[in-house]
Protein backbone atom coordinates (compact mmCIF):
# COMPACT_ATOMS: atom_id res chain seq x y z
CA UNK A 1 0.00 0.00 0.00
CA UNK A 2 1.11 3.46 -0.79
CA UNK A 3 2.00 6.50 1.91
CA UNK A 4 -1.02 8.29 0.35
CA UNK A 5 -3.67 5.25 0.77
CA UNK A 6 -1.84 4.36 4.15
CA UNK A 7 -1.38 7.50 6.04
CA UNK A 8 -4.90 7.87 7.71
CA UNK A 9 -4.49 4.05 9.50
CA UNK A 10 -2.44 5.72 12.31
CA UNK A 11 -5.19 8.91 12.69
CA UNK A 12 -7.71 9.41 15.51
CA UNK A 13 -10.80 11.72 14.19
CA UNK A 14 -12.71 13.70 17.36
CA UNK A 15 -16.08 14.36 16.56
CA UNK A 16 -17.77 17.99 17.10
CA UNK A 17 -21.39 18.58 17.51
CA UNK A 18 -21.00 22.57 16.52
CA UNK A 19 -24.35 23.24 18.44
CA UNK A 20 -23.14 21.75 21.23
CA UNK A 21 -19.13 22.46 21.35
CA UNK A 22 -18.86 26.23 22.06
CA UNK A 23 -20.55 29.49 21.87
CA UNK A 24 -19.01 32.67 20.73
CA UNK A 25 -21.17 35.27 21.01
CA UNK A 26 -23.68 35.12 23.21
CA UNK A 27 -26.88 33.14 21.66
CA UNK A 28 -26.72 29.93 23.58
CA UNK A 29 -25.55 28.14 20.30
CA UNK A 30 -22.15 26.98 19.44
CA UNK A 31 -19.98 27.99 16.47
CA UNK A 32 -17.55 27.94 14.50
CA UNK A 33 -15.03 31.13 15.80
CA UNK A 34 -15.94 28.94 19.48
CA UNK A 35 -14.37 26.56 17.45
CA UNK A 36 -11.32 27.98 16.46
CA UNK A 37 -11.12 29.07 19.92
CA UNK A 38 -11.00 25.50 21.67
CA UNK A 39 -8.40 23.89 18.60
CA UNK A 40 -5.46 24.39 20.65
CA UNK A 41 -7.70 21.97 23.21
CA UNK A 42 -7.84 19.09 20.36
CA UNK A 43 -4.32 19.96 19.34
CA UNK A 44 -3.02 18.70 22.68
CA UNK A 45 -5.51 15.98 22.55
CA UNK A 46 -3.40 14.62 19.95
CA UNK A 47 -6.15 13.96 17.15
CA UNK A 48 -5.74 14.55 13.39
CA UNK A 49 -9.08 15.61 12.28
CA UNK A 50 -12.29 16.80 13.23
CA UNK A 51 -15.08 15.66 11.95
CA UNK A 52 -17.91 18.38 11.96
CA UNK A 53 -21.57 17.92 12.10
CA UNK A 54 -23.22 19.53 9.61
CA UNK A 55 -23.22 23.24 9.35
CA UNK A 56 -24.59 24.00 6.45
CA UNK A 57 -27.17 26.40 5.76
CA UNK A 58 -30.68 24.25 7.27
CA UNK A 59 -34.06 25.12 8.95
CA UNK A 60 -32.32 22.65 11.49
CA UNK A 61 -35.53 20.30 11.64
CA UNK A 62 -32.92 18.00 12.32
CA UNK A 63 -29.86 19.72 13.33
CA UNK A 64 -28.29 20.31 10.85
CA UNK A 65 -29.22 16.94 8.82
CA UNK A 66 -31.69 18.61 6.44
CA UNK A 67 -29.75 21.04 4.17
CA UNK A 68 -31.36 23.90 2.53
CA UNK A 69 -27.68 25.25 0.71
CA UNK A 70 -24.55 22.65 0.48
CA UNK A 71 -22.30 25.65 -0.23
CA UNK A 72 -23.33 28.37 2.47
CA UNK A 73 -22.57 28.40 6.61
CA UNK A 74 -26.00 28.61 8.56
CA UNK A 75 -25.94 31.55 9.85
CA UNK A 76 -26.07 30.71 13.63
CA UNK A 77 -23.09 28.85 13.05
CA UNK A 78 -20.73 31.60 11.05
CA UNK A 79 -19.86 32.53 7.85
CA UNK A 80 -18.10 30.96 4.88
CA UNK A 81 -14.92 32.66 5.92
CA UNK A 82 -15.49 31.71 9.50
CA UNK A 83 -15.31 28.29 7.39
CA UNK A 84 -12.37 29.41 5.69
CA UNK A 85 -10.56 30.53 8.62
CA UNK A 86 -11.11 27.32 10.63
CA UNK A 87 -9.75 24.96 8.13
CA UNK A 88 -6.91 27.27 7.81
CA UNK A 89 -6.45 27.91 11.65
CA UNK A 90 -6.82 24.08 11.63
CA UNK A 91 -4.32 23.43 9.19
CA UNK A 92 -1.56 25.32 10.99
CA UNK A 93 -2.01 22.69 13.74
CA UNK A 94 -2.22 19.94 11.56
CA UNK A 95 -5.58 19.33 12.26
CA UNK A 96 -7.91 18.07 8.98
CA UNK A 97 -11.47 19.59 8.94
CA UNK A 98 -14.02 16.46 7.70
CA UNK A 99 -17.23 17.96 6.75
CA UNK A 100 -20.45 15.67 7.05
CA UNK A 101 -22.24 15.29 3.23
CA UNK A 102 -25.60 14.82 3.97
CA UNK A 103 -26.19 13.26 0.40
CA UNK A 104 -29.38 10.66 0.82
CA UNK A 105 -31.68 13.57 1.46
CA UNK A 106 -31.70 17.39 1.47
CA UNK A 107 -34.29 20.10 2.87
CA UNK A 108 -37.42 20.79 1.65
CA UNK A 109 -36.06 24.48 1.57
CA UNK A 110 -33.62 23.53 -0.86
CA UNK A 111 -34.30 25.63 -3.69
CA UNK A 112 -33.93 21.94 -5.39
CA UNK A 113 -37.35 20.94 -3.81
CA UNK A 114 -39.33 24.40 -3.86
CA UNK A 115 -38.29 24.10 -7.64
CA UNK A 116 -39.46 20.16 -7.76
CA UNK A 117 -42.92 21.06 -6.25
CA UNK A 118 -44.09 23.45 -8.88
CA UNK A 119 -44.54 20.89 -11.40
CA UNK A 120 -44.04 17.57 -12.87
CA UNK A 121 -42.37 19.11 -15.55
CA UNK A 122 -40.00 21.40 -13.23
CA UNK A 123 -36.04 20.49 -13.87
CA UNK A 124 -35.70 19.79 -10.43
CA UNK A 125 -38.97 17.36 -9.75
CA UNK A 126 -36.72 14.59 -11.32
CA UNK A 127 -34.11 15.05 -8.20
CA UNK A 128 -36.77 13.64 -5.34
CA UNK A 129 -38.42 10.62 -5.51
CA UNK A 130 -42.43 10.73 -6.25
CA UNK A 131 -45.19 8.39 -6.84
CA UNK A 132 -48.51 9.34 -8.69
CA UNK A 133 -51.54 8.21 -6.15
CA UNK A 134 -54.52 9.56 -4.23
CA UNK A 135 -54.74 11.52 -1.25
CA UNK A 136 -54.52 9.24 1.74
CA UNK A 137 -53.99 6.28 -0.56
CA UNK A 138 -50.14 5.62 0.46
CA UNK A 139 -48.37 4.21 -2.51
CA UNK A 140 -47.16 1.52 0.40
CA UNK A 141 -46.67 1.05 4.02
CA UNK A 142 -43.21 2.02 4.50
CA UNK A 143 -42.96 4.13 8.00
CA UNK A 144 -39.86 6.62 8.45
CA UNK A 145 -36.89 6.55 10.77
CA UNK A 146 -38.42 9.42 12.95
CA UNK A 147 -41.67 7.75 12.69
CA UNK A 148 -44.83 7.96 10.59
CA UNK A 149 -45.21 6.94 6.73
CA UNK A 150 -42.34 7.42 4.50
CA UNK A 151 -44.65 9.02 1.72
CA UNK A 152 -46.13 12.94 2.13
CA UNK A 153 -48.69 14.23 -0.09
CA UNK A 154 -48.55 16.95 -2.59
CA UNK A 155 -51.81 18.11 -3.62
CA UNK A 156 -50.80 20.87 -6.41
CA UNK A 157 -49.26 17.73 -8.02
CA UNK A 158 -51.35 15.25 -7.20
CA UNK A 159 -48.32 13.09 -5.92
CA UNK A 160 -46.80 11.90 -2.61
CA UNK A 161 -42.72 12.55 -2.18
CA UNK A 162 -40.79 10.10 -0.60
CA UNK A 163 -38.84 10.80 2.70
CA UNK A 164 -36.63 8.09 4.72
CA UNK A 165 -36.67 10.57 8.14
CA UNK A 166 -38.72 13.75 8.37
CA UNK A 167 -41.11 15.49 6.06
CA UNK A 168 -38.64 18.02 5.95
CA UNK A 169 -36.29 15.57 4.76
CA UNK A 170 -36.95 14.92 0.98
CA UNK A 171 -35.23 11.87 -0.22
CA UNK A 172 -32.76 12.73 -3.29
CA UNK A 173 -33.12 10.84 -6.29
CA UNK A 174 -29.69 8.86 -6.79
CA UNK A 175 -31.31 7.76 -10.49
CA UNK A 176 -31.29 11.18 -11.95
CA UNK A 177 -27.58 11.54 -13.21
CA UNK A 178 -28.18 15.33 -13.84
CA UNK A 179 -28.59 14.99 -9.60
CA UNK A 180 -25.39 13.36 -8.79
CA UNK A 181 -23.46 15.47 -11.27
CA UNK A 182 -24.75 18.70 -8.82
CA UNK A 183 -23.22 16.36 -5.82
CA UNK A 184 -20.14 15.88 -7.37
CA UNK A 185 -19.83 19.62 -8.48
CA UNK A 186 -20.80 20.83 -5.01
CA UNK A 187 -18.41 18.28 -3.17
CA UNK A 188 -15.53 19.45 -5.00
CA UNK A 189 -16.46 22.97 -4.03
CA UNK A 190 -15.55 21.74 -0.88
CA UNK A 191 -12.42 20.11 -1.57
CA UNK A 192 -11.25 23.02 -3.30
CA UNK A 193 -11.61 25.24 -0.18
CA UNK A 194 -8.97 22.60 1.10
CA UNK A 195 -11.33 20.82 3.06
CA UNK A 196 -9.33 17.36 4.56
CA UNK A 197 -12.59 15.08 4.02
CA UNK A 198 -15.84 14.13 4.55
CA UNK A 199 -18.70 12.03 6.19
CA UNK A 200 -21.09 10.60 4.66
CA UNK A 201 -24.37 10.27 6.40
CA UNK A 202 -26.72 7.30 5.88
CA UNK A 203 -24.72 6.88 2.39
CA UNK A 204 -26.05 3.09 2.49
CA UNK A 205 -29.82 4.62 1.79
CA UNK A 206 -28.93 6.33 -1.29
CA UNK A 207 -30.20 3.58 -3.71
CA UNK A 208 -32.91 3.09 -2.39
CA UNK A 209 -36.26 1.27 -4.37
CA UNK A 210 -39.22 2.32 -2.50
CA UNK A 211 -41.57 0.23 -5.10
CA UNK A 212 -39.83 -2.90 -3.90
CA UNK A 213 -39.44 -1.50 -0.04
CA UNK A 214 -36.03 -1.26 -0.13
CA UNK A 215 -34.15 1.56 1.70
CA UNK A 216 -30.43 0.67 2.78
CA UNK A 217 -28.16 -1.45 0.06
CA UNK A 218 -30.31 -1.05 -2.95
CA UNK A 219 -28.89 -2.95 -5.76
CA UNK A 220 -27.23 0.50 -7.48
CA UNK A 221 -25.60 1.46 -4.20
CA UNK A 222 -22.25 0.62 -4.76
CA UNK A 223 -21.98 1.73 -8.53
CA UNK A 224 -23.26 5.00 -7.26
CA UNK A 225 -21.00 5.11 -4.58
CA UNK A 226 -17.84 4.57 -6.95
CA UNK A 227 -18.41 6.92 -9.30
CA UNK A 228 -19.41 9.68 -6.50
CA UNK A 229 -15.79 8.50 -5.51
CA UNK A 230 -14.33 8.54 -8.45
CA UNK A 231 -15.30 11.82 -9.53
CA UNK A 232 -14.67 13.90 -6.19
CA UNK A 233 -12.44 11.88 -3.30
CA UNK A 234 -10.06 10.63 -5.81
CA UNK A 235 -8.75 13.72 -6.98
CA UNK A 236 -7.10 14.73 -3.54
CA UNK A 237 -6.00 12.87 -0.49
CA UNK A 238 -8.69 12.56 2.00
CA UNK A 239 -10.20 10.49 4.78
CA UNK A 240 -13.64 9.49 4.01
CA UNK A 241 -16.21 7.70 5.84
CA UNK A 242 -18.73 5.80 4.72
CA UNK A 243 -22.26 5.71 7.74
CA UNK A 244 -23.87 2.37 7.12
CA UNK A 245 -26.13 1.01 9.66
CA UNK A 246 -26.99 -1.28 7.63
CA UNK A 247 -23.14 -3.11 6.80
CA UNK A 248 -22.48 -6.68 7.34
CA UNK A 249 -18.62 -7.45 6.81
CA UNK A 250 -18.73 -8.59 3.26
CA UNK A 251 -20.30 -5.01 2.66
CA UNK A 252 -18.02 -3.04 4.51
CA UNK A 253 -14.95 -4.56 2.55
CA UNK A 254 -16.62 -2.87 -0.60
CA UNK A 255 -16.86 0.45 1.06
CA UNK A 256 -13.70 0.63 2.84
CA UNK A 257 -11.64 -1.35 -0.25
CA UNK A 258 -7.76 -0.88 -0.38
CA UNK A 259 -7.96 0.18 -3.77
CA UNK A 260 -9.63 3.23 -3.04
CA UNK A 261 -12.25 3.13 -4.72
CA UNK A 262 -15.41 3.93 -2.24
CA UNK A 263 -14.22 5.28 1.14
CA UNK A 264 -11.15 4.99 3.32
CA UNK A 265 -13.21 3.47 5.72
CA UNK A 266 -16.88 2.32 7.49
CA UNK A 267 -18.79 3.07 9.91
CA UNK A 268 -20.72 0.32 11.59
CA UNK A 269 -22.98 -0.38 14.34
CA UNK A 270 -23.11 -4.18 14.83
CA UNK A 271 -21.65 -3.51 17.92
CA UNK A 272 -23.41 -0.69 19.34
CA UNK A 273 -26.99 -2.37 18.81
CA UNK A 274 -26.10 -5.14 20.61
CA UNK A 275 -28.29 -3.61 23.79
CA UNK A 276 -31.66 -4.03 22.72
CA UNK A 277 -34.17 -7.01 22.21
CA UNK A 278 -33.35 -8.21 18.65
CA UNK A 279 -35.45 -7.44 15.97
CA UNK A 280 -37.09 -4.29 18.06
CA UNK A 281 -36.35 -1.24 18.02
CA UNK A 282 -33.85 0.50 20.06
CA UNK A 283 -35.73 1.76 22.98
CA UNK A 284 -36.73 -1.95 23.57
CA UNK A 285 -34.02 -1.94 25.85
CA UNK A 286 -31.97 -5.37 26.63
CA UNK A 287 -28.78 -5.64 28.90
CA UNK A 288 -25.44 -6.15 27.21
CA UNK A 289 -24.03 -9.72 26.74
CA UNK A 290 -20.38 -9.27 27.17
CA UNK A 291 -19.88 -13.42 25.41
CA UNK A 292 -22.08 -12.02 22.59
CA UNK A 293 -20.77 -8.55 22.25
CA UNK A 294 -16.73 -9.79 22.31
CA UNK A 295 -17.67 -12.32 19.15
CA UNK A 296 -18.88 -9.72 17.13
CA UNK A 297 -15.75 -7.27 17.54
CA UNK A 298 -13.65 -10.47 16.84
CA UNK A 299 -15.81 -10.82 13.99
CA UNK A 300 -14.98 -7.20 12.33
CA UNK A 301 -11.28 -7.90 13.60
CA UNK A 302 -10.65 -10.86 11.56
CA UNK A 303 -12.89 -10.00 8.90
CA UNK A 304 -11.14 -6.87 7.87
CA UNK A 305 -7.48 -7.56 8.30
CA UNK A 306 -5.35 -6.87 4.91
CA UNK A 307 -8.73 -6.40 3.32
CA UNK A 308 -10.69 -3.17 4.57
CA UNK A 309 -10.85 -0.54 7.42
CA UNK A 310 -13.24 -0.28 10.37
CA UNK A 311 -14.23 2.69 12.68
CA UNK A 312 -13.88 2.33 16.39
CA UNK A 313 -16.11 4.64 18.39
CA UNK A 314 -18.21 3.96 21.14
CA UNK A 315 -20.21 7.52 20.90
CA UNK A 316 -21.48 9.77 18.70
CA UNK A 317 -24.41 12.59 18.22
CA UNK A 318 -27.04 9.63 18.18
CA UNK A 319 -25.45 7.28 20.54
CA UNK A 320 -25.93 7.49 24.61
CA UNK A 321 -22.81 8.38 26.79
CA UNK A 322 -20.68 5.24 26.59
CA UNK A 323 -19.72 5.72 30.21
CA UNK A 324 -23.54 5.86 31.27
CA UNK A 325 -24.43 2.72 28.69
CA UNK A 326 -21.72 0.25 29.54
CA UNK A 327 -19.52 2.00 32.10
CA UNK A 328 -20.79 3.30 35.23
CA UNK A 329 -21.38 6.91 35.85
CA UNK A 330 -21.05 6.86 39.63
CA UNK A 331 -18.25 5.50 41.66
CA UNK A 332 -16.45 3.92 39.29
CA UNK A 333 -16.97 6.64 36.49
CA UNK A 334 -13.21 7.68 35.53
CA UNK A 335 -12.29 3.80 35.99
CA UNK A 336 -15.12 2.27 33.78
CA UNK A 337 -14.33 5.11 31.24
CA UNK A 338 -10.80 4.47 30.85
CA UNK A 339 -11.27 1.30 30.76
CA UNK A 340 -13.21 1.40 27.63
CA UNK A 341 -10.99 4.17 26.06
CA UNK A 342 -8.18 1.48 26.36
CA UNK A 343 -10.40 -1.68 24.90
CA UNK A 344 -11.26 0.62 22.15
CA UNK A 345 -7.96 2.19 21.35
CA UNK A 346 -5.95 -1.21 21.25
CA UNK A 347 -8.39 -2.65 18.19
CA UNK A 348 -7.60 -2.25 14.66
CA UNK A 349 -9.58 0.56 12.87
CA UNK A 350 -9.56 4.48 12.96
CA UNK A 351 -10.72 5.42 16.39
CA UNK A 352 -13.41 7.98 16.86
CA UNK A 353 -13.78 10.97 19.80
CA UNK A 354 -16.47 12.11 20.50
CA UNK A 355 -16.82 15.44 22.09
CA UNK A 356 -16.82 15.07 25.86
CA UNK A 357 -16.25 11.20 25.73
CA UNK A 358 -12.54 12.39 26.63
CA UNK A 359 -13.94 14.09 29.67
CA UNK A 360 -16.07 10.94 30.55
CA UNK A 361 -19.38 13.05 30.17
CA UNK A 362 -22.73 11.30 31.40
CA UNK A 363 -25.92 11.00 29.96
CA UNK A 364 -28.29 13.80 30.91
CA UNK A 365 -30.31 11.37 33.45
CA UNK A 366 -32.58 14.30 34.78
CA UNK A 367 -34.03 15.53 31.48
CA UNK A 368 -37.67 15.91 31.75
CA UNK A 369 -40.00 16.15 28.60
CA UNK A 370 -39.50 19.92 28.77
CA UNK A 371 -35.52 19.36 28.23
CA UNK A 372 -35.52 17.56 25.39
CA UNK A 373 -35.35 18.78 21.35
CA UNK A 374 -34.28 16.17 19.41
CA UNK A 375 -36.70 15.42 16.40
CA UNK A 376 -36.29 11.73 16.76
CA UNK A 377 -37.08 11.77 20.60
CA UNK A 378 -40.10 14.49 20.43
CA UNK A 379 -41.52 11.85 18.07
CA UNK A 380 -40.94 8.79 20.05
CA UNK A 381 -42.34 10.46 23.05
CA UNK A 382 -45.85 11.03 20.95
CA UNK A 383 -46.28 7.91 18.96
CA UNK A 384 -45.47 5.61 22.28
CA UNK A 385 -47.76 7.78 24.17
CA UNK A 386 -50.39 7.01 21.08
CA UNK A 387 -49.67 3.79 21.49
CA UNK A 388 -50.50 3.38 24.88
CA UNK A 389 -46.98 2.91 26.66
CA UNK A 390 -46.44 3.66 30.09
CA UNK A 391 -45.22 7.38 30.70
CA UNK A 392 -42.71 5.65 33.32
CA UNK A 393 -41.26 3.09 30.26
CA UNK A 394 -40.97 5.63 27.98
CA UNK A 395 -38.77 8.34 29.56
CA UNK A 396 -36.90 4.65 30.88
CA UNK A 397 -35.95 4.46 27.10
CA UNK A 398 -35.19 8.45 26.50
CA UNK A 399 -32.67 8.72 29.54
CA UNK A 400 -31.03 5.37 28.51
CA UNK A 401 -31.46 5.99 24.70
CA UNK A 402 -32.26 9.43 23.34
CA UNK A 403 -30.13 11.57 21.74
CA UNK A 404 -30.00 14.38 23.29
CA UNK A 405 -27.86 12.39 25.68
CA UNK A 406 -24.90 13.45 23.69
CA UNK A 407 -26.07 17.03 22.81
CA UNK A 408 -25.75 18.79 25.59
CA UNK A 409 -23.03 21.30 26.00
CA UNK A 410 -19.47 20.70 26.15
CA UNK A 411 -18.07 21.05 29.65
CA UNK A 412 -15.19 23.46 29.90
CA UNK A 413 -14.78 24.81 33.19
CA UNK A 414 -16.79 24.85 36.49
CA UNK A 415 -18.22 28.57 35.42
CA UNK A 416 -21.80 29.16 34.51
CA UNK A 417 -23.17 27.30 32.06
CA UNK A 418 -19.65 24.80 31.97
CA UNK A 419 -18.19 27.74 30.04
CA UNK A 420 -19.44 26.88 26.96
CA UNK A 421 -22.16 30.19 26.80
CA UNK A 422 -22.84 33.53 28.54
CA UNK A 423 -26.21 33.44 26.99
CA UNK A 424 -29.13 30.67 27.40
CA UNK A 425 -28.15 27.54 26.25
CA UNK A 426 -30.22 26.03 23.30
CA UNK A 427 -31.12 22.75 25.56
CA UNK A 428 -29.76 22.45 29.63
CA UNK A 429 -26.26 21.60 30.57
CA UNK A 430 -25.77 19.05 32.20
CA UNK A 431 -25.42 19.62 36.35
CA UNK A 432 -22.86 17.83 36.89
CA UNK A 433 -20.57 19.87 34.93
CA UNK A 434 -18.96 21.14 38.23
CA UNK A 435 -17.52 18.11 38.64
CA UNK A 436 -16.53 16.64 35.12
CA UNK A 437 -14.77 19.88 33.27
CA UNK A 438 -11.92 20.16 30.89
CA UNK A 439 -10.29 22.74 33.01
CA UNK A 440 -10.98 20.19 36.01
CA UNK A 441 -9.74 16.53 33.93
CA UNK A 442 -7.06 19.06 32.17
CA UNK A 443 -5.14 19.88 35.49
CA UNK A 444 -5.30 15.85 36.61
CA UNK A 445 -2.60 13.65 35.42
CA UNK A 446 -4.77 10.91 36.05
CA UNK A 447 -8.07 11.56 34.27
CA UNK A 448 -9.65 10.31 31.61
CA UNK A 449 -8.35 13.23 29.43
CA UNK A 450 -5.04 12.25 29.76
CA UNK A 451 -6.10 8.69 29.66
CA UNK A 452 -7.30 9.45 25.92
CA UNK A 453 -4.47 11.91 25.17
CA UNK A 454 -1.70 8.82 25.94
CA UNK A 455 -3.89 6.38 23.84
CA UNK A 456 -3.83 8.54 20.94
CA UNK A 457 -0.14 9.02 21.00
CA UNK A 458 0.54 5.62 21.57
CA UNK A 459 -0.97 4.80 18.67
CA UNK A 460 1.16 6.97 16.51
CA UNK A 461 4.03 5.35 18.04
CA UNK A 462 3.77 1.66 17.59
CA UNK A 463 2.90 -0.20 14.34
CA UNK A 464 1.29 -2.69 15.85
CA UNK A 465 -2.28 -0.84 16.85
CA UNK A 466 -2.16 -0.58 13.10
CA UNK A 467 -1.35 -3.69 11.69
CA UNK A 468 -0.85 -6.05 14.56
CA UNK A 469 -3.20 -9.41 14.27
CA UNK A 470 -5.98 -9.68 16.74
CA UNK A 471 -6.13 -12.47 18.80
CA UNK A 472 -9.53 -12.77 21.48
CA UNK A 473 -8.61 -14.74 24.56
CA UNK A 474 -11.26 -16.19 27.61
CA UNK A 475 -13.94 -15.60 24.76
CA UNK A 476 -16.14 -17.21 27.16
CA UNK A 477 -15.67 -14.82 29.99
CA UNK A 478 -18.63 -13.48 31.19
CA UNK A 479 -16.62 -10.63 32.89
CA UNK A 480 -13.25 -10.06 31.27
CA UNK A 481 -12.08 -8.43 27.72
CA UNK A 482 -8.91 -9.75 26.74
CA UNK A 483 -6.77 -9.54 23.56
CA UNK A 484 -3.83 -9.17 21.82
CA UNK A 485 -2.86 -8.00 18.56
CA UNK A 486 0.77 -9.19 17.19
CA UNK A 487 2.99 -8.54 14.14
CA UNK A 488 6.55 -9.46 13.04
CA UNK A 489 8.25 -7.01 15.60
CA UNK A 490 5.67 -6.53 18.66
CA UNK A 491 2.67 -7.68 20.94
CA UNK A 492 0.08 -5.98 22.96
CA UNK A 493 -1.79 -7.41 25.48
CA UNK A 494 -4.96 -5.64 26.85
CA UNK A 495 -6.61 -7.28 29.82
CA UNK A 496 -10.26 -5.69 30.83
CA UNK A 497 -12.63 -6.05 33.92
CA UNK A 498 -15.51 -5.07 31.92
CA UNK A 499 -17.76 -5.42 35.05
CA UNK A 500 -17.86 -3.72 38.29
CA UNK A 501 -17.00 -6.45 40.31
CA UNK A 502 -13.83 -8.46 41.57
CA UNK A 503 -12.61 -10.77 38.93
CA UNK A 504 -9.50 -13.01 39.05
CA UNK A 505 -6.28 -12.34 37.20
CA UNK A 506 -6.76 -13.87 33.73
CA UNK A 507 -3.41 -15.29 33.14
CA UNK A 508 -1.82 -14.16 29.93
CA UNK A 509 1.84 -14.84 28.33
CA UNK A 510 4.14 -12.37 28.77
CA UNK A 511 2.55 -9.80 31.05
CA UNK A 512 4.96 -10.00 33.31
CA UNK A 513 8.13 -8.74 31.31
CA UNK A 514 6.19 -6.75 29.41
CA UNK A 515 6.00 -2.61 29.30
CA UNK A 516 3.01 -1.34 30.96
CA UNK A 517 1.49 1.36 28.54
CA UNK A 518 -1.74 1.96 30.00
CA UNK A 519 -3.80 1.49 32.71
CA UNK A 520 -7.08 2.78 34.11
CA UNK A 521 -5.97 2.84 37.55
CA UNK A 522 -3.26 5.17 38.88
CA UNK A 523 -1.75 2.38 40.92
CA UNK A 524 -0.90 -0.94 39.44
CA UNK A 525 0.28 -3.81 41.18
CA UNK A 526 2.01 -6.60 38.87
CA UNK A 527 1.26 -9.52 41.44
CA UNK A 528 -2.05 -8.77 42.15
CA UNK A 529 -4.56 -11.68 42.12
CA UNK A 530 -7.67 -9.67 41.07
CA UNK A 531 -8.70 -6.99 38.69
CA UNK A 532 -10.86 -4.45 40.70
CA UNK A 533 -13.80 -3.33 39.04
CA UNK A 534 -13.47 -1.75 35.34
CA UNK A 535 -9.92 -2.67 35.92
CA UNK A 536 -7.89 -2.38 32.34
CA UNK A 537 -4.37 -2.66 31.55
CA UNK A 538 -2.08 -2.63 27.96
CA UNK A 539 0.74 -3.95 27.69
CA UNK A 540 3.83 -4.20 25.46
CA UNK A 541 6.34 -6.57 24.27
CA UNK A 542 8.65 -5.79 21.93
C1 LIG B 1 -27.60 10.08 10.33
C2 LIG B 1 -27.23 11.16 11.32
C3 LIG B 1 -28.43 11.51 12.14
C4 LIG B 1 -29.51 12.03 11.21
C5 LIG B 1 -29.81 11.04 10.10
C6 LIG B 1 -30.59 11.68 8.99
O1 LIG B 1 -27.89 8.87 10.94
O2 LIG B 1 -26.14 10.75 12.08
O3 LIG B 1 -28.13 12.44 13.13
O4 LIG B 1 -30.67 12.28 11.93
O5 LIG B 1 -28.64 10.53 9.51
O6 LIG B 1 -29.79 12.59 8.28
Amino acid sequence: MTEKTNWWKNAVIYQIYPRSFQDSDGDGIGDLKGIIGRLDYLQKLGIDAIWLSPVCKSPQDDNGYDISDYRDIDPMFGTLSDMEELIAEAKKRNIRILLDLVLNHSSDEHFWFKEAKKSRENPYHDYYVWRDGKEGELPNDMKACFGGSCWEWVPELSQYYFHQFSVKQPDLNWENPKLRQEIYDMINWWIDKGVGGFRLDVIDQIAKEPDQKITNNGPRLHEYIRELSKNTFQRADLITVGEAWGADTERAKLYSAPDGSEFSMVFQFEHICLDQIPGKEKWDLAPLELVKFKKVMEKWQHELQGCGWNSLFWNNHDLPRIVSRWGNDKEYRQESAKMLAIVLHGMQGTPYVYQGEELGMTNAEAFTMDDYRDIETLNMYRDRKAAGYEECDIMKSLHAKSRDNARTPMHWDDSKNAGFTTGESWIPVNPNYVQINAAQELSDPDSVFHTYRKLIALRKQYPVFIDGDFTLLYPEDADLFVYTRQNEKEKLIVIANFHGNTVDMPKVEGVREAELLCSSYADVDRDAKVLRPYEARMYRIG
